[in-house]
């Protein structure tokens, strides 16, 4: 007798077009890359020997669920002072990758059937967390007239009594877009009005070109806010897989527990890494940013005057760039793969973001800047000439 059939939501969870992209790129020498959404920069010297010095130490063990209690008080304090809010060390998870944070929190709230409101465009993994709680994602638009910044006057109108929680991210995995206090205020009392929980994915928080990051831990959402960050971007440690939720008292203990059946809890010598981190020296967060910041300025001066692009990115290290010409006939997809083959230039189709992102394509400033000029280069050549 034949196994019987695979989990249908394991099988039919939606999955991100960006690794379609990345394996057809893998292993190509001649490829431009602007698809990869991590810093092309090494860990700092600092934090990969504390790290090293840490394991000789002994800290090679399993830790508690939620972490170890110098690191949970270490992300405390630092939350605390970036957000001028006091903070307990009580209410901080540690997971593997912010994206563990991300699930912890989500299925901490979200119960088969309950509605999760999600960013369109917005980070894939939003809708595919929400897919394997058996919870239904709604999408609310950030349209590029505004900046890419939510209208909550049309978020009130998707309000239903299933509604459980909404996710926010500020600065925007793809836009760029960094939400501004109003809208922060705004976000926290649309939650408090409707009784609903905040994811706030801030894990672009350290990259900032305009304005200032305004984190939700601001506004008094202590009851239902769900914060979350980590180590990957701002210190170029994705491979370390490092990040943490900072969660409602109450709601600590069973974001906690369901590191348990996935994870456990985060690696050892990776929170003894983000300890140093932490301690140690900020100046390399300037120094990356910086770089970041050139890069968005090359990306300005190649297709600032086309037209192509729908707002000019105040954070993170992303762009969104119209296609529109070229989407009529192919769609964001075959797009991103013709550029691929036939010019050797890797970007994210939009559709990996959500319906309203087809007509455009992310690009991501992770290349060194004569790469990123000529990646752009022949990305506005093609989207002009075909
Ligand atoms: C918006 C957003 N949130 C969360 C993450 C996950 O970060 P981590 O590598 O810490 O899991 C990413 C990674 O690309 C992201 O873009």
């Amino acid at each position: 007798m034949q196994p019987r059939p695979a989990a249908s939501r394991a099988l039919s969870m939606p999955r991100s077009a960006i690794r379609e992209i990345m394996s057809l790129a893998a292993g190509r020498e001649d490829v431009i890359h602007m698809e990869i959404g991590e810093p092309d920069f090494s860990t700092p010297d600092h934090i990969i020997t504390g790290a090293f010095e840490a394991a000789q130490r002994g800290f090679t063990k399993y830790t508690p669920n939620p972490g170890m209690a110098t690191l949970r008080e270490a992300i405390a304090s630092h939350a605390s002072s970036r957000t001028g809010t006091k903070i307990g060390a009580q209410r901080v998870v540690i997971t593997t990758g912010a994206v563990g944070g991300l699930f912890c929190a989500l299925m901490s709230v979200a119960d088969a059937g309950d509605e999760v409101l999600i960013p369109d465009p917005g980070w894939p993994n939003y809708d595919s967390i929400t897919h394997l709680a058996g919870a239904k994602p709604v999408k609310f638009a950030l349209l590029p007239e505004f900046g890419f910044v939510p209208d909550f006057d049309t978020i009130e109108e998707m309000v239903t009594e299933r509604t459980k929680v909404i996710i926010m991210n500020t600065p925007g995995n793809p836009t760029g877009a960094v939400l501004p206090v109003e809208v922060m205020k705004r976000l926290a009392d649309f939650a408090k009005r409707h009784g609903i929980y905040v994811i706030s994915d801030e894990v672009y928080e350290d990259i900032i070109f305009e304005g200032e990051h305004v984190s939700a831990a601001r506004f008094g959402l202590d009851d239902r806010l769900f914060l979350v960050s980590g180590a990957s971007k701002t210190y170029a440690m994705t491979g370390w897989r490092l990040g943490y939720v900072i969660c409602p008292e109450k709601l600590a203990p069973v974001a906690a527990a369901l590191q348990e059946p996935v994870a456990s809890c985060a690696s050892s010598v990776s929170q003894k890494a983000y300890e140093v981190a932490l301690a140690g020296p900020r100046d390399c967060i300037g120094q990356f940013r910086e770089i970041y910041r050139r890069r968005r300025d090359i990306l300005l001066e190649v297709l600032g005057n086309t037209g192509l692009l729908p707002v000019v990115p105040a954070g993170a290290f992303y762009a969104l760039v119209d296609i529109t010409d070229r989407h009529a006939t192919q769609g964001s997809l075959a797009f991103a793969r013709r550029l691929l083959q036939e010019r050797n230039v890797a970007v994210v189709p939009g559709i990996t973001f959500g319906p309203s992102c087809d007509r455009y394509v992310r690009v991501a400033f992770t290349t060194r800047d004569d790469s990123l000029r000529q990646g752009l280069t022949v990305l506005r050549d093609f989207i002009e000439h075909g």
